[in-house]
């Protein structure tokens, strides 16, 4: 058996994790999420979210990885064997669902980067885009008739930079990697929010990003979409943060990493946002147009709007070329994490080799990503990506809360984060009676009810109408049964002898 793999340190950890929370995500999805429920408003959900929730869960993944230095199916095999499956249904469907199509979105960014040196959108981003996805009618979501072999090469590349990464191993591979890219996202970063702070425009659009709606706080489904969001952007319910923590030294403070990761990423998103709305500001002002004229959701602001942008702005080929690279970094950075997060379930279940592991899934993952590159691609990715994100993330969330809540010795895990706390007196006792007592109360009570309002809401909505209003088969066999397929073949998995050690 491979001796368990470490970090070499915990800010190499911080900024793997950083980097693991910090994707496209908190890019393209947070402001347009915080623009449509509220606007300033939204981060009164938003940031109740990330304390109900959002911190609970992540220091309960970290806690857990760290304590039983183990992955998530091994984790949850060490607080009883038959919750094993919850572990391996998080790796199963984040591996062969969220990251298959995500390494694709990072595959379209790449040709983006080189259709900005020559602005090849012309002056129709939105056909520009449909062109080159090969996109044919959302109706007929079953006729396949070809791969877009551009997406296909672009897709191998992605593949190939995350097989490289991720071989090297946690110290030599993802931790090398991350200490390269993270300080390069936050220079990209700063750069195009200052560059966008300063375009005509720019204010009126965070105006319209900023200016409270208070009437939307009282609509429940903008609560939902902030639970949502706080899940997917601080990739909870993935399986990584448990096996990130399980590589980290004996004495760490588990309680200080979780408030670092959990409020840098918001941090990230909420800065992030102000360059994205400074940009729609821009257009809007440039095109004589209201911003609710201008903005687009997620894939459609990244890959339509933007292009439109960068048609208009000065330096906009050089702007173009940032962007889409920063959007490709983020997202590495999180593809890595998913990849580890299914390695340490295999190795610890297994006790195959990292290395075989890891090139194994990595072709099998680039065959798993072509589903994602035909002409229908755009929509199976649409709704398998509203299926596990809205039903899978979440499920496991409230899985892990109820079964550490209720079924297993909270106060063990209490008792590991207090033994690491490195205070004393006064502070001590305040953070082990207060502070993780109420944490503890969070993951019994707040974040399962939480959670589960937010997912009845979201079934709720599966009644009105079929997803999108995509055929009704492509919404049962894409999205449910991803759901279902990822979740028999976690019980298999299971059920499977444990090589690795488990005691
Ligand atoms: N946390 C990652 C993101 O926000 C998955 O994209």
């Amino acid at each position: 058996m491979e001796q368990r793999s470490k970090w070499g340190t915990n800010w190499g950890f911080l900024l793997a994790a950083i980097g693991s929370a910090v994707g496209l995500g908190n890019i393209w999805r947070f402001p347009y999420v915080a623009y449509e429920n509220g606007g300033g408003a939204f981060l009164i959900p938003y940031f109740v979210a990330l304390l109900t929730a959002g911190i609970p869960i992540l220091m309960l993944e970290f806690a857990l990885g760290h304590h039983k230095e183990a992955s998530a199916p091994k984790a949850f095999h060490y607080i009883d064997p038959k919750w094993e499956w919850v572990g391996w249904w998080a790796v199963l469907f984040v591996m062969f669902g969220i990251e298959l199509y995500y390494i694709v979105i990072i595959g379209w960014c790449a040709n983006y980067m080189r259709f900005s040196l020559t602005l090849a959108w012309g002056d129709d981003p939105n056909a520009f885009f449909s062109q080159f996805l090969g996109k044919t009618d959302p109706g007929n979501i079953w006729g396949i008739t070809h791969l877009q072999w551009h997406i296909v090469t672009a897709v191998a590349v992605v593949w190939f930079i995350n097989w490289a990464i991720t071989y090297g191993g946690v110290q030599k591979g993802i931790e090398r990697a991350v200490k390269i890219m993270m300080p390069i996202l936050m220079v990209i970063t700063c750069t195009i929010v200052v560059w966008a702070l300063f375009l005509p425009g720019a204010r009126m659009g965070i105006q319209h990003y900023v200016t409270p709606d208070f009437s939307k706080i009282t609509d429940l489904r903008v609560w939902v979409a902030a639970y949502g969001q706080i899940f997917f952007s601080l990739s909870l319910g993935f399986g990584i943060m448990i096996a990130y923590s399980s590589y980290l030294a004996r004495d760490t403070n588990i309680f200080k990493n979780s408030l670092i990761v959990g409020f840098a990423n918001s941090f990230y998103e909420v800065f992030a946002g102000f360059g994205v709305f400074s940009i729609l500001g821009y257009m809007a002002t440039r095109q004589g147009k209201e911003i609710s004229d201008v903005v687009a959701e997620s894939l459609g602001l990244a890959f339509v709007v933007y292009p439109e942008a960068i048609s208009l702005l000065p330096y906009g080929r050089i702007f173009g070329v940032l962007f889409f690279f920063l959007l490709a970094i983020a997202g590495i950075s999180s593809s890595i994490s998913i990849i580890e997060a299914f390695t340490a379930a295999i190795h610890d279940k297994f006790a195959f080799p990292r290395k075989k592991v890891v090139t194994t899934i990595c072709v099998i993952g680039f065959f798993g990503s072509l589903a994602f590159t035909t002409n229908v691609g755009l929509f199976w990715l649409d709704i398998v990506d509203h299926f596990l994100n809205q039903y899978g993330l979440i499920v496991v969330g409230i899985l892990e809360a109820l079964i550490v809540g209720w079924l297993y010795r909270t106060s063990l895990l209490k008792a590991h984060i207090v033994a690491n706390l490195g205070l004393s007196g006064t502070h001590h006792k305040f953070f082990k009676y207060v502070v993780l007592q109420l944490w503890m109360y969070c993951i019994r009570f707040v974040t399962p009810v939480a959670l589960g309002i937010a997912i009845v809401n979201s079934l709720m909505q599966e009644f009105v109408e079929p997803y999108a209003g995509y055929p009704i088969s492509g919404v049962l066999i894409l999205g449910v049964g991803w759901v279902l397929v990822t979740h028999v073949v976690a019980f298999g998995v299971s059920g499977l002898p444990w090589k690795g050690k488990t005691t």
